[in-house]
């Protein structure tokens, strides 16, 4: 019996506190040693992986990801068809490192789905019938305030399913809450340590600026960030956060994309508040510009870049998030993966025909185009699917934009990506940790002086979304191995996992999230007495 099934060797080892030079020894998929070397009979028997002196960090978790959700919920809901399953969603994981994804189970307000675990039940069968390349677990999506479900099923979540975080709106008409309501669900997520998320949008003045940007005919794509500027994002932020506050429940933001609301979660941080926060790729790399890229301001074809928050108007807003990935205001980094296709008239194009399905043939509108169509009033930004692929570009784009520039160290991008995810979600140490005991998911870059980078194009990628926000863009770096469990999962551009090797995990409460401080909290001014 040889003493490891997998060696790597020669690699710096990065974890969210230290790089050191040494071996990594796997066997029945856990990191059994680390050593500065293994003798010739401990290497016996071994596959040796030489990292040839790149980078070997914690497999990628990416605890945001949309895959076989059902998105059609009609106009200011996201709408529109994802075209992700668990098969083609983990596959684009496993090649741009991710080992684990978080993914959601949403809740509507029909009334099967009043029960959390018929939701969380019937999306499960969904993973099931593909399989998943990495590892998974859910989130759920809550829209309702049944305080009977609440308290029967939230405690069933977390301990039988080990689903320990659930995401609120306020926004989206189907799915957004009021404040009463927000309070219910937050107040039932505190008595049950379940992580609560928040989409952190104000519903109504998106509305209220979209009925006034439509009477003035400014419907193409780019339009959606104007019906969004950061105050929207401002506003909300601030109005989550007391009531929070409020009743003493911990959150993290989820997709934060302006400074504005960096800014108020960083000074609810200083005021000592349990307020955590999430951003994503696109808020770094694309701004109010991209949203007319392409052909000319008003080509429907922009409604590639359409997701909800926007990215920032411009570099400004950007700079100031890079601050926030440094300084520890921004907790995590995901993806927030939210693919629609652009060929697919239940995909991109279902924001100009709302009767889809009689869409035939080319889907790119020209200005003149797209003119005609809303003059028989069929399109508008309003009615296009929010979100973008991206689980697959999410480790290379910190990468090449933060990691190769100098302006994150490796432990901070080790620690943004996959220890502190795991930390957050309940998985640590057994994810997002390079020691003895913890998973064997590793992500080996390719060597700095040697790889010279390249173009990237959506042929390489391997979601099922036909376009990239990301064509065209030079990539520093890109995992040359994935390792799920001590199993090479892809290897030098090629995969070499199985839809079947991934495995349901059942999370533990958050490690990350702390109570309310005390230092703050006067008792008569926030509501500790509700938990006497
Ligand atoms: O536009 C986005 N972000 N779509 C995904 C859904 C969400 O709100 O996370
Ligand atoms: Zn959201
Ligand atoms: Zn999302
Ligand atoms: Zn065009």
């Amino acid at each position: 019996m040889s003493k490891f099934d997998l060696i790597v060797t020669n690699g710096k080892v990065v974890t969210a506190a230290d790089i050191s030079t040494c071996c990594i020894g796997i066997k029945d998929g856990k990191i059994r040693a680390l050593a500065e070397s293994f003798t010739t009979d401990e290497v016996e028997g071994a596959r040796v992986i030489d990292a040839e002196g790149a980078y070997v960090m914690p497999g990628g978790i990416d605890a945001h990801v949309h895959l076989s959700q059902d998105l059609k919920t009609g106009p200011h809901a996201l709408g529109g068809e994802c075209a992700d399953n668990f098969e083609t969603g983990s596959k684009s994981a496993a090649a741009g490192g991710t080992t684990t994804i978080i993914t959601f189970a949403t809740q509507t307000r029909a009334e099967e789905d009043r029960s959390l675990i018929n939701v969380i039940t019937a999306y499960n069968a969904r993973a099931e019938a593909t399989g998943s390349y990495v590892d998974y677990g859910f989130h759920i999506i809550i829209v309702r305030n049944d305080t009977d479900v609440l308290e029967k099923e939230m405690p069933i979540l977390m301990n039988e399913w080990g689903v320990s975080s659930c995401k609120l709106f306020l926004t989206y008409e189907t799915q957004r809450m009021t404040d009463s309501q927000l309070l219910d669900v937050m107040f039932a997520a505190k008595k049950n340590s379940m992580t609560t998320m928040i989409h952190a949008e104000n519903g109504d003045m998106i509305q209220w600026l979209t009925d006034k940007l439509e009477k003035k005919g400014m419907v193409a794509p780019y339009y959606h960030a104007l019906s969004r500027p950061p105050l929207v994002e401002g506003e909300a932020t601030n109005r989550a956060i007391a009531l929070a506050q409020l009743i003493q429940n911990p959150i993290l933001f989820v997709h934060v994309g302006s400074a504005l609301g960096a800014r108020n979660v960083r000074k609810a941080q200083t005021m000592g508040l349990p307020v955590y926060a999430e951003t994503c790729p696109q808020y770094f790399h694309l701004t109010w510009e991209d949203l007319k890229r392409f052909h000319s301001p008003t080509c429907f074809e922009n409604s590639k870049m359409i997701c909800s928050p926007p990215p920032p108007p411009d570099a400004s807003d950007q700079e100031e998030l890079f601050v926030g990935l440094e300084n520890g205001t921004f907790t995590i980094y995901s993806s927030d993966h939210c693919p629609f296709r652009y060929d697919d008239p239940r995909g991109k194009p279902a924001g100009v025909l709302e009767d889809a399905a009689s869409m035939e043939g080319e889907h790119h509108c020209t200005g003149d185009e797209l003119q005609s169509l809303l003059k028989r009033k069929q399109g508008s930004f309003r009615l296009i699917p929010n979100g973008i692929p991206g689980v697959e570009t999410r480790l290379p784009l910190l990468y090449t934009g933060a990691l190769s520039t100098g302006r994150i160290t490796p432990q901070k991008f080790v620690e943004l990506t996959s220890t502190n995810p795991a930390k957050l979600y309940g998985l640590y140490p057994r994810k997002g940790a390079i020691m003895p005991g913890s998973d064997a998911d590793l992500v080996i870059w390719h060597p700095e002086d040697s790889f010279k980078g390249f173009d990237l194009t959506n042929s390489m990628l391997h979601h099922n979304a036909d376009y990239t926000p990301y064509e065209g863009m030079n990539f520093s770096n890109w995992p040359r191995y994935t390792i799920l469990r001590g199993k090479v999962i892809w290897a030098d551009g090629e995969i070499q996992g199985k839809p079947r090797d991934g495995q349901y995990l059942k999370r533990g409460p958050s490690k990350l999230v702390r109570g309310a401080a005390k230092v703050t909290q006067d008792p008569r001014r926030v509501a500790t007495w509700l938990y006497e």
